[in-house]
């Protein structure tokens, strides 16, 4: 599914990532851990193509044999969310403020998946439910800061999912939240 080859990142000459090999298969759940600082955020930044600006990535990424470090903004903006999609760590920072929640569920399912509005609304309030976010039909109009830490996290996630992603990269995506939500 995804073949990562001597993947390696510099910033500003610095080594960030020196050389990473990795491979997804379909169904497979893949961890990676390392100390702080080791680069496992850098590694899912460099996939989606969103690492800081400044960065420089060699070797190759290939989603299903296409490398994705080759191709143009916009091809990767259509791999990004649909294809490829990713929980950030901290849920405060991943959702825009000022737009309602149901608005970044239904923007993205529009985009990647061509739907109309009444079907991404219809989808956008079972995925709500589906990650326990309690009222959906309400919580759809609200906006992020009506929400809890582990509330909007769970936003994240749905997200995330919203495209069915081939591929979900999950950045520490229950660190920021105490242990009940985790669980
Ligand atoms: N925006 C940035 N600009 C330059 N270097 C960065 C930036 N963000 C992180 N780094 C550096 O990249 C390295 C890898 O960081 P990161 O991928 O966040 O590690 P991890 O997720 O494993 O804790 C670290 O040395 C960190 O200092
Ligand atoms: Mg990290």
């Amino acid at each position: 599914m995804l073949d990562i080859t001597d993947l390696r990142v510099t910033i500003g000459g610095r080594d960030i990532l020196g050389g990473v090999d990795l491979s997804l298969r379909q169904g497979q759940v893949h961890g990676l851990a390392g100390e702080s600082g080791s680069g496992k955020t850098m590694t899912g930044l460099a996939v989606l193509g969103l690492l800081p600006h400044g960065a420089r990535a060699t070797g190759s990424i290939a989603l299903e044999g296409r490398d994705l470090l080759g191709l143009r903004p916009k091809e990767l903006n259509r791999v990004r969310g649909g294809e490829i999609a990713m929980v950030f760590q901290d849920p405060a920072t991943s959702l825009h403020p000022m737009l309602s929640i149901g608005r970044q569920l239904t923007e993205h399912m529009r985009h990647h998946l061509g739907l109309g509005r009444s079907e991404a609304r219809a989808r956008a309030v079972e995925l709500l439910a589906k990650v326990r976010i309690p009222g959906p039909e309400e919580a759809f109009g609200r906006y992020p800061h009506q929400f809890s830490g582990g509330m909007r996290q769970r936003i994240a996630i749905a997200i995330a999912l919203a495209c069915s992603p081939k591929v979900l990269i999950a950045d520490e995506p229950t660190t920021a939240l105490d242990v009940t939500v985790q669980a």
